[in-house]
């Protein structure tokens, strides 16, 4: 249960969707007392009172699922991978990318693994890469990686990999070609529902200013 005494608290990643992130959070009226970028304290106040937690992008929703931060910026993709206990009132429309699968040319030319046909797949997305292709009935030895992951079929570890594309440099420079968009993805405002139930009327003005800087920011959600 989120302490009643403690300052609104929204959790964010300090990785590559903290640029995108930050405008989002002027136009709200959130601004860092100090730059995000460099500080390396992990708590840091904003001149509205608001707190800000900066964590890695998978803890993002774990501190806001605990209700140690009440709102957080998280992707679909660890959403869809982790199903945490949240809610998720607002499509940020900021980090789009794909969670695709990706092989080298010459596999993914004769087609996706048939019915009954055992692969090796290198991924972080464990949960989402084993529901697939149990659906279509594909034994999938997953390989779990926390990162680098198109380096997995480089090597002869994995014959396949699922993991997110942005521009599709990562893949063109190792050889790769994407074979299948399994979801479309963004970064996504996260709420603990206790939070919402006990602090309403701290979270829901942020909510609103965010989904108004969202919708000036022109980016369709
Ligand atoms: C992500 C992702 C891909 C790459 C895709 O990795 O895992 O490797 O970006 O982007 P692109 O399509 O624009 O090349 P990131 O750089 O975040 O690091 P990671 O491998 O440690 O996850």
């Amino acid at each position: 249960m989120p302490h009643p005494d403690r300052p609104l608290t929204i959790a964010l990643s300090k990785g590559r969707i903290l640029d995108d992130t930050l405008p989002l959070l002027k136009q709200a009226g959130l601004i860092p007392t100090e730059d995000l970028r460099k500080t390396r304290k992990l708590m840091v106040d904003t001149t509205g009172g608001v707190r800000f937690l900066l964590i890695r992008a998978a803890d993002v929703s774990t501190y806001v699922e605990h209700g140690a931060a009440d709102m957080g910026v998280v992707g679909r993709d660890l959403l869809l991978e982790h199903r945490p206990h949240v809610l998720e009132p607002l499509d940020l429309a900021i980090g789009r990318c794909r969670l695709c699968i990706a092989g080298p040319a010459e596999l993914v030319a004769k087609g996706p693994p048939p019915a009954g046909s055992r692969i090796r797949i290198a991924t972080k997305y464990d949960h989402l890469t084993e529901k697939y292709y149990l659906s279509r009935g594909v034994h999938a030895d997953i390989i779990h990686l926390y990162g680098s992951m198109e380096l997995a079929p480089l090597v002869g570890m994995a014959d396949r990999i699922v993991d997110l594309v942005e521009t599709g440099s990562t893949l063109r420079a190792n050889n790769l070609v994407e074979e299948e968009t399994l979801y479309d993805i963004s970064s996504r405002l996260v709420i603990n529902p206790a939070s919402m139930a006990t602090r309403k009327s701290l979270i829901q003005p942020v909510a609103d200013a965010l989904a108004d800087a969202v919708q000036k920011t022109g980016r369709k959600s």
